[in-house]
């Protein structure tokens, strides 16, 4: 199974994924990044790792089907069969959900249904709720939207801080993401052995 990873961050989900993969805890290949942000951290940790990286900007094509015909291009090269998304903070368009339907995964770090976008931490933390988490799901045309993979729930204490609440949330997104990563993988291996 190959795999690429979007970003556009930070990068400690792709820190994890990667090292996941190192370890075998995750049995594919992580063939590529795939970042939107040229001045985006991650692509030191790629570096380093010494994982291949593409910056691709949508401002730089006129249309969003230019864009990720582009970026269609760079995944048929790789022979890519799952996108994993950590911290992409981009919708995924048509052309690529019909080319890799039910093959993009994204990590969302809320309950969703509730606070999607682009700042789940800090809507639910202003909100004032009890508790929230972290979400893997399945990609569709919504925002942050499509089938549930899994949840993992945090409480809120009465004297969290936001900061004290996203460290909560990304120790958890650090260990549920490669684990719910290899059992979609292994979900799929057994469908194609079944067709
Ligand atoms: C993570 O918390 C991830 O859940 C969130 O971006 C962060 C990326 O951190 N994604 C979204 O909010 C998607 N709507 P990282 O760059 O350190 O992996």
């Amino acid at each position: 199974m190959k795999i690429a990873v979007f970003a556009s961050g930070n990068g400690t989900n792709f820190e994890v994924i990667a090292e996941a993969i190192q370890k075998k805890r995750i049995e594919a290949e992580l063939k590529l990044l795939i970042c939107d942000q040229p001045k985006a951290y991650v692509l030191k940790r790629a570096e380093s790792k010494a994982i291949p990286a593409t910056i691709l900007q949508s401002k730089q094509y006129p249309t969003k089907k230019a864009f990720e015909t582009v970026l269609l291009e760079h995944l048929d090269r790789n022979e890519i069969d799952l996108i994993v998304l950590a911290g992409y903070m981009r919708i995924i368009g048509q052309t690529l959900l019909e080319k890799y339907a039910d093959r993009i995964i994204n990590i969302h770090p809320s309950l969703l249904p509730a606070f999607p976008g682009i700042s789940g931490i800090k809507d639910a933390f202003a909100a004032g709720v009890s508790e929230t988490g972290v979400t893997v799901h399945l990609v569709d045309q919504g925002v942050d939207t499509g089938p549930i993979l899994s949840q993992q729930k945090v409480m809120v204490e009465s004297d969290e801080t936001l900061e004290s609440l996203e460290e909560k949330i990304h120790k958890i997104e650090h260990s549920m993401y490669p684990s719910v990563i290899q059992a979609y993988i292994e979900k799929l291996q057994k469908e194609q052995v079944n067709s």
